[in-house]
């Protein structure tokens, strides 16, 4: 069902746009074809593509490696266009060096204790790639493959499927599993991610996307001055390699308190032992909301200045908010700039760190005949 009234849909837009323009790539309510180019090539000479997109103002460009999204832009209040995520402007800097910029995370997003989990009785060890722990998938994680790329318009949207399928055992992990990420960007220049996977064996699984945000500009200095709005009024706290205790705690009274919105640097020194030990905040907070159905609104993240606002819809039960801690200046990115510590800031959302060994906290496990889908949705303004 759902195949065939894609399928219908799919062309009836291509109809429309033949009919419309021909030759300037157009598609419908100001969105554009995604047009591919070559980006660069990885050691072995295998290609990695860039694709461009456009709708309702917002501007992505993204790779095959990775699922990245090398830029993403919208306008501030006067208009004025600008690229707000840090990124490289090579694959070489990508594959060299990336702390993850703009990429797909999986099959796990966030750290696994020690990088071990039981289920179903049978241990499993996956690649260790933080101290001793595994941190977004292990050492080669769902944002260092090549992703099957294939461009849509629909209806008034335009978009990506990325495909990816990670064979039973890679990194650790047990089943092979097949993911399928969709990039929208609708006729109001709204972002959304759609996440869809299946397994051959059960596994545990936590997709989510790894965009650093400065809505002043790529590399425009640092996002303290920021105003975040966060629906949790709890947090989990963790030990000194950042894996939850298993607690769950309150935010009110202390500087994870962002219910009511309130400058990212307000507190980001007040000296909590939780930030001292994350050298910031590198924290997933509880969603008031819990698992919802469909996406809700959970973030307002805005500068200021600009009046750029980008709001956060998702129907995950976590949020890890990641200050740009580990940016020490010595990644240069995309506008020639010197990327320092709170230079941006992730807002990534997800199911909670370690969940697989923390029978408390919402289940990522993935069973033989269910499908993985998740939703989350950006949507920018000023
Ligand atoms: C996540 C983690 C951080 C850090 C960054 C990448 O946000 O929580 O600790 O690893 O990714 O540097």
């Amino acid at each position: 069902m759902e195949l065939s009234r894609r399928t219908v849909i799919a062309g009836a837009a291509a109809g429309i746009a033949a009919t419309t323009t021909v030759g300037t790539a157009q598609a419908t309510a100001g969105g554009r074809k995604p047009v591919k180019e070559l980006f660069g090539r990885l050691a072995d000479g295998t290609k990695v593509h860039r694709w461009s997109l456009e709708n309702g103002g917002t501007r992505l460009k993204v790779l095959s490696y990775g699922g990245i999204v090398q830029t993403l832009e919208f306008p501030d209040r006067h208009g004025r266009r600008k690229n707000v995520v840090l990124g490289f402007d090579t694959i070489d800097d990508y594959v060299a060096k990336s702390p993850y910029f703009g990429a797909l995370i999986g099959r796990y997003g966030n750290r696994i204790g020690k990088g071990r989990f039981t289920l179903d009785g049978k241990t499993y060890q996956l690649s260790v790639n933080d101290g001793e722990n595994s941190l977004h998938g292990g050492a080669k994680g769902f944002d260092k493959r090549i992703w099957d790329v294939e461009p849509f318009t629909e209806d008034s949207d335009v978009g990506l499927h990325l495909h990816y399928t990670s064979v039973d055992g890679e990194m650790g992990y047990p089943g092979t599993l097949k993911a399928k990420v969709t990039y929208t960007l609708t006729r109001h220049g709204d972002w959304r991610i759609d996440y869809e996977a299946t397994t051959d064996k059960a596994t545990v699984l936590n997709l989510t996307s790894h965009v650093y945000w400065n809505l002043a500009g790529e590399g425009s200095g640092t996002i303290e001055d920021h105003e975040l709005t966060i629906a949790a009024s709890r947090y989990t706290p963790t030990d000194s390699g950042l894996i939850p205790t298993g607690e769950s705690a309150k935010v009110a009274g202390t500087p994870f308190d962002f219910r009511h919105g309130k400058a990212i640097g307000q507190d980001i020194r007040a000296g909590h032992p939780q930030q001292v030990q994350a050298k910031g905040y590198d924290h997933n907070w509880v969603l008031d909301k819990g698992i919802t159905a469909r996406p809700e609104h959970i973030a307002t993240l805005r500068d200021p200045r600009s009046g750029r606002t980008l709001k956060i819809a998702t129907d995950q039960p976590g949020l890890q908010f990641y200050s740009g801690n580990f940016l020490d200046g010595t990644l240069v990115g995309t506008g020639s700039h010197t990327y320092r510590q709170g230079d941006a800031l992730c807002l990534e959302t997800q199911h909670f760190p370690d969940s697989p060994n923390h029978a408390h906290f919402p289940s990522t496990v993935l069973r033989p005949g269910q499908t993985y889908r998740t939703s989350t949705v950006h949507s920018f303004d000023a």
